[in-house]
């Protein structure tokens, strides 16, 4: 994979954000081209063998689950987080007997498990983090909730990095291609504390009996204006730099994302943003000297597939925006003259009355303040949905489960 290179990044403490770059080629060759950098076959075979691919799926339908899956390259391991309905039908079942069925045929390992199975939710709260349990003793909904249950699986499995890939994504070649630049990144990055996040080129509508190639999410632009002005506020100077305060596709080393706090829902990935800023930017103090001695480089990569997905509708769209500005807005390092015009912009908007504050986010402690070991277990004898098909089996080849329960990594936060 060829990426451009990445001249300018703009720095907030030991954050690192790289301006958007290009991928140039999907299939770069070995030859070396000015201005960009080739990430190689096995560099890129070196990160996908240590990378976890968490799919948080919900109610998708199956052919486009089948799809998203054979995107995935072989080497990385697949952790599918439902939360579909398990009644008329059990759609979680039809989910885990595709996995199961993808696996035999492709002689490779998975994981599957659903967030509201009530032995999940003993399990969370076993391992410490009742935060994420509900008045009826459930994990509660949410893609956030998902994607920390899916961080968590993956830290267990002893991996070194992990990527989130929706399940609604009509296109596996761009699913292929995400996954990809993921591991291109996190080469390039070098780090252990690095972060990879997706701007596609373009997303396909139906406009007037025409396709139309829309450059921008309808969430995202506002997101990114948002924090963009968060940044400026700080160093005097407008910038565009953040251009990914939405990708739900995006991957990280496992040693950041235990360290990071999630929020619930949709806004866990603006929060990403600004826990990075609350925990290494330097306005609050870090507990993290390591990482604070390291820096995090944001690398964020413009791919070349059209993103085509499910539209979910316009209140859809207009609930993910006021998430996102409701973490900013009672971010503790969000300055006043940003959190006022918040509220100007959420009142213009009808999102807010007047004298009302935005609502708060649910924010949860660390992935690696989990202890692994009771997790697993809890897990292992109480989650009958938890589920870790092994395809090599089917092959002929020796077992090898994902989760080795004696090679689980200690607590680490
Ligand atoms: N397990 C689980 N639990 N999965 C969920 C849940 C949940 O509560 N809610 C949504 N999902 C799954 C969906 O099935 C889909 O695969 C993925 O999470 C994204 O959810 P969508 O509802 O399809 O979101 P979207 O496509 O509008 O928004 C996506 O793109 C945004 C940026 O443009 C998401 O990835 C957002 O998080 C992202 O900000």
């Amino acid at each position: 994979m060829r990426l451009a290179d990445s001249f300018r990044s703009e720095r907030f403490g030991a954050v690192r954000i790289h301006e958007l770059q290009r991928v140039i080629e999907l299939d770069s060759g070995m030859s070396a081209g000015a201005g960009s950098r080739i990430v190689a076959p096995d560099e890129l075979h070196a990160v996908e063998s240590q990378m976890v691919i968490v799919v948080p799926c919900m109610n998708e339908a199956r052919g486009v689950i089948e799809g998203v899956l054979s995107g995935i390259p072989h080497d990385c391991l697949i952790v599918l987080v439902s939360n579909s309905d398990r009644a008329p039908v059990d759609r979680y079942e039809i989910e885990a007997q595709t996995v199961e069925q993808f696996c035999r045929l492709a002689g490779r390992s998975a994981i599957t498990v659903h967030q509201r199975d009530p032995g999940v939710a003993g399990a969370f709260k076993a391992a410490g983090m009742s935060e994420l349990i509900d008045d009826g003793g459930l994990v509660r909904s949410g893609k956030g909730e998902a994607m920390l249950i899916g961080m968590a699986l993956a830290a267990m499995t002893g991996r070194r990095h992990l990527g989130y890939v929706d399940a609604d994504n009509y296109v596996p070649g761009s699913v292929h291609e995400y996954c990809k630049v993921y591991a291109a990144g996190l080469h390039l990055a070098d780090s252990p504390y690095a972060m990879v996040r997706i701007s596609w080129h373009s997303k396909p509508k139906l406009r007037d009996g025409r396709l139309f190639f829309s450059r921008r999410g309808r969430s995202s632009e506002i997101t990114n204006e948002w924090l963009n002005r968060f940044l400026a506020e700080y160093s005097g100077f407008g910038t565009e730099v953040i251009a990914t305060g939405n990708a739900g596709e995006h991957a990280m080393t496992l040693d950041l994302g235990l360290k990071l706090r999630l929020a619930g829902g949709f806004a866990v990935e603006p929060y990403e943003y600004l826990d990075l800023f609350e925990q290494f930017g330097g306005v609050l103090e870090s507990t993290s000297a390591d990482v604070m001695a390291n820096s995090v480089p944001v690398l964020q990569i413009e791919t070349r597939n059209p993103h085509f997905h499910d539209n979910k509708g316009e209140e859809h769209v207009q609930g993910m925006r006021m998430q996102a500005l409701n973490v900013l807005y009672h971010s503790p390092v969000t300055l006043p003259s940003v959190r006022q015009a918040i509220v100007d912009f959420m009142v213009e908007q009808g999102a807010l009355g007047i004298g009302q504050e935005p609502p708060k986010e649910r924010l949860y402690p660390p992935v690696g303040t989990l202890d692994l070991d009771l997790l697993y277990d809890a897990l292992d004898a109480e989650a009958l949905s938890f589920r870790q098909p092994d395809g090599r089996v089917a092959a002929g080849l020796s077992a090898a489960p994902p989760i080795d329960r004696a090679a689980i990594p200690r607590r680490v936060a």
